[in-house]
């Protein structure tokens, strides 16, 4: 037996690139945080006032099965509740999914510019992490399925994806899925879904209930505004619901998250509200930041992902530097491999057309 003098991690987990997130800014500054995708509209008003009155109860453990909130997602989308399961934010389903699902010598395939939380899910597992390239900055089917393996395991998408904003038609998943041997799974991350206006998209409802080996994780940290509460859920066959309720903690999701996410749910209205709001800015980002003569690369999203040229002055961590000095927190992408290119959530009427307004005065 080898003798440490500390506890030694598992082997692999030093080798985890840490998760690298979106700045705050500068306290008391007036700033513009569109640097985590988060929404310019707040939470609605009922989840709000279901988050105050659950402050009356701080003593109790929550219900640990979340019953009020599984009802509240499976009577809007029409689902059965015992096939939700719940989460501290969606990324801790997809850590609960490579945790229960993978382990040394399995591999695991996610796409060039996926989301980061993959890999680390991948790796903190022990499995090995697989990158399919990605074509335009789109996912690309061929490539995910010439990378399986008698060892694969598993497959995430994010759909549509963060950073890039771009987004599979419905036609494509189902063809990915259907070259997927029936033991792999295919873990469909709609975090962004509500925003999506395209008549071909799907986030995946279908395809989880039509098959064994889907799920489909949602977030409310997005369109609902609520990411400081960290809830997330997953859609799933019964046997992967069966997998996740044993392997979640017993209370994963706070007595504040519950009753919020619960009444969030109800409020549509809130939701259509942000919705339209995102149609409109989305555009009037893509196409103000598109005449500056910047590259925008087309997104569903509430975020756009806008390349900069490569001389010095006018690359994207002087327009980083250049937005933050004057109160406009955006991310970079250093960590997706893309040193070019910053990502910008869509923000407020006044934050986006302050940041256009910037980012104008950087170019010229
Ligand atoms: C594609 C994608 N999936 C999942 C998440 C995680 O969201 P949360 O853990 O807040 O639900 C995010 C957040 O940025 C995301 O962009």
């Amino acid at each position: 037996m080898t003798l440490h003098s500390r506890p030694q991690p598992r082997p692999g987990i030093l080798d985890i690139s840490p998760y690298v997130p979106g700045k705050s800014g500068p306290k008391g500054a007036k700033i513009h945080k569109l640097s985590s995708n988060e929404s310019p509209f707040g939470a609605s008003a009922m989840a709000v006032a279901a988050y105050k009155a659950a402050g009356d109860r701080l003593e109790l453990y929550p219900d640990g099965s979340a019953t009020l909130l599984r009802s509240a997602i499976a009577s809007r989308y029409g689902l059965m509740a015992e096939n939700i399961v719940c989460g501290a934010g969606s990324d801790e389903l997809l850590q609960m999914l490579a945790h229960a699902y993978l382990g040394p010598g399995d591999e695991a395939i996610y796409s060039q510019y996926g989301f980061l939380v993959y890999p680390i899910a991948i790796q903190s597992s022990g499995a090995t992490p697989v990158v399919a390239p990605e074509t335009d900055y789109l996912a690309d089917v061929d490539a995910i399925l010439a990378r399986v393996t008698g060892k694969t395991r598993m497959v995430f998408l994010a759909n549509p994806n963060n950073p890039t904003g771009r987004y599979l038609p419905f036609s494509e998943v189902r063809r990915l899925h259907a070259g997927l041997p029936a033991g792999v799974l295919l873990v469909l991350d709609a975090a962004y879904a509500e925003y999506v206006r395209r008549n071909d998209y799907e986030a995946g409802i279908e395809l989880v209930a039509t098959t064994s080996n889907v799920v489909m994780t949602r977030t409310f940290s997005k369109i609902y505004g609520l990411a400081a509460l960290r809830l997330g859920w997953a859609y799933c066959p019964a046997h992967v619901a069966d997998v996740l309720n044993r392997v979640r903690g017993p209370f994963n999701i706070s007595g504040p998250a519950i009753a919020a996410g619960a009444a969030a749910m109800a409020d549509q209205d809130f939701v259509e509200g942000a919705i339209a709001h995102n149609d409109v800015w989305l555009d009037w980002l893509s196409t103000e930041l598109t005449r500056l003569g910047l590259e925008v690369t087309p997104s569903v999203g509430n975020f756009v992902l806008v390349h900069f040229p490569a001389d010095e002055a006018r690359n994207a961590h002087a327009a980083d530097s250049y937005l933050q000095a004057h109160g406009f927190v955006v991310r970079r992408m250093d960590a997706y491999g893309l040193r070019g290119a910053l990502r910008i959530s869509v923000g407020s009427q006044e934050a986006n057309q302050g940041l256009v307004g910037c980012l104008k005065a950087f170019m010229s």
